[in-house]
């Protein structure tokens, strides 16, 4: 398996990377990711290294070992819950882009684009089980209570943004909800599980907790600033996905907000109509209203409550490296 791009913020060369660290981490949990693939069925395997071994940032596996390291954490079984949290965050890519119709992820063809809808739904499946088999070797009931809430979360998640679909008088807080769900719920559960691996105060947990909340709620409104402004080279997926489905993401919010009467009605109308044949003109809008600025700005504050959740913390070279996390994942182009 090839193993993952170090520099999964586009961190630049003259400073540190957070991902330094926690690489040999890395390595090994990139070994149980490999190990634990082992099914009988030839295409359970073959899905699920098409798309794992197409590389991905490992963002959540990294925020689960940067702060179990942080926290003084001397066993190994986060290495184990690392590859579960990102087998969850595997088998939900592997339905969202079914959900999503999305042809292109970390820089090819999606899985349902190479294999179909029906297996990527079931091999999605076969993650999730096999995520949950393996939460059950931490023999801890906080773990398993944790990783079971956060994947009924994300799943609530992405069907309260089916249902939102082609809505377009959703307000900020609806959109919350979704991507507090969907995303920003596997981070935080990545961060809790440092936390209850080595038995912390309660306070600590929270701190942890909130910091995995806030950097990954900072992450997904990037993501959907980048469907706009973004490089599909850069990304490795699409840009405009969407729009076309009649996703109304902070930028599209924002704009109706700001932008005239006439720019805001040409926003709700793709929106309800999922038309992507406006999206230079939809871009050009978010851009001029300053609703892309704004959302960024949205980012940077949830970004700085990461920032913040880690004052109570030990102060070491792994909480210097979550804090860079939050700042470079502001400027993430990927
Ligand atoms: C993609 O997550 C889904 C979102 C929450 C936006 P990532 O951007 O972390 O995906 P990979 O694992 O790096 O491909
Ligand atoms: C994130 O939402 C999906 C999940 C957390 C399951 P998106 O639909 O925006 O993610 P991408 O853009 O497809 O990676
Ligand atoms: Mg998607
Ligand atoms: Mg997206």
């Amino acid at each position: 398996m090839s193993s993952p791009s170090l520099s999964p913020i586009n961190a630049p060369m003259d400073r540190p990377n957070p991902l330094a660290l926690v690489a040999p981490d890395l390595q090994a949990v990139d070994a149980v990711i490999e190990q634990r693939l082992s099914s009988g069925v030839p295409l359970v395997g073959q899905i699920s290294h098409y798309i794992i071994a197409a590389g991905g940032k490992r963002l959540r596996p990294v925020v689960l070992l940067l702060m179990a390291n942080a926290l003084g954490y001397t066993g190994r079984q986060h290495h184990n819950l690392a590859a579960v949290v990102e087998f969850i965050h595997t088998a939900t890519l592997l339905h969202d882009d079914v959900v999503d119709e999305s042809t292109l992820r970390r820089g090819r063809a999606t899985a349902n684009e190479a294999f179909g809808n029906p297996a990527s739904v079931l091999v999605g499946d076969f993650l999730y089980s096999r995520a949950f088999q393996m939460m059950v070797d931490a023999d801890n009931m906080r773990i398993m209570q944790t990783l079971a809430d956060a994947t009924n979360v994300i799943a609530e998640g992405e069907v309260q943004q089916l249902m939102n679909m082609h809505d377009a008088s959703l307000d900020e807080a609806g959109y919350l909800y979704v991507i507090r769900s969907k995303t920003a719920k596997l981070f935080e559960a990545s961060s809790r599980l440092a936390a209850l691996l080595v038995n912390a105060s309660p306070a600590i947990e929270a701190a942890c907790a909130t910091y995995g909340q806030a950097l990954g709620t900072a992450f997904q409104v990037i993501d959907d600033v980048l469907d706009y402004a973004g490089n599909p080279e850069e990304m490795g997926k699409n840009v405009g996905d969407d729009l076309r489905e009649g996703k109304a993401t902070l930028p599209l919010i924002i704009g109706m907000q700001r932008g005239n009467a006439e720019e805001a009605a040409m926003i709700r109308s793709a929106i309800e109509n999922g038309d992507t044949s406006k999206l230079s003109q939809i871009v050009q809008i978010v851009q001029s209203s300053g609703a892309l600025e704004a959302s960024q700005a949205a980012a940077h504050q949830e970004a700085e409550r990461a920032m913040q959740a880690l004052s109570p913390l030990p102060q070491n070279a792994f909480t210097q490296a979550l804090w860079q996390l939050a700042s470079q994942l502001l400027e993430r182009r990927a």
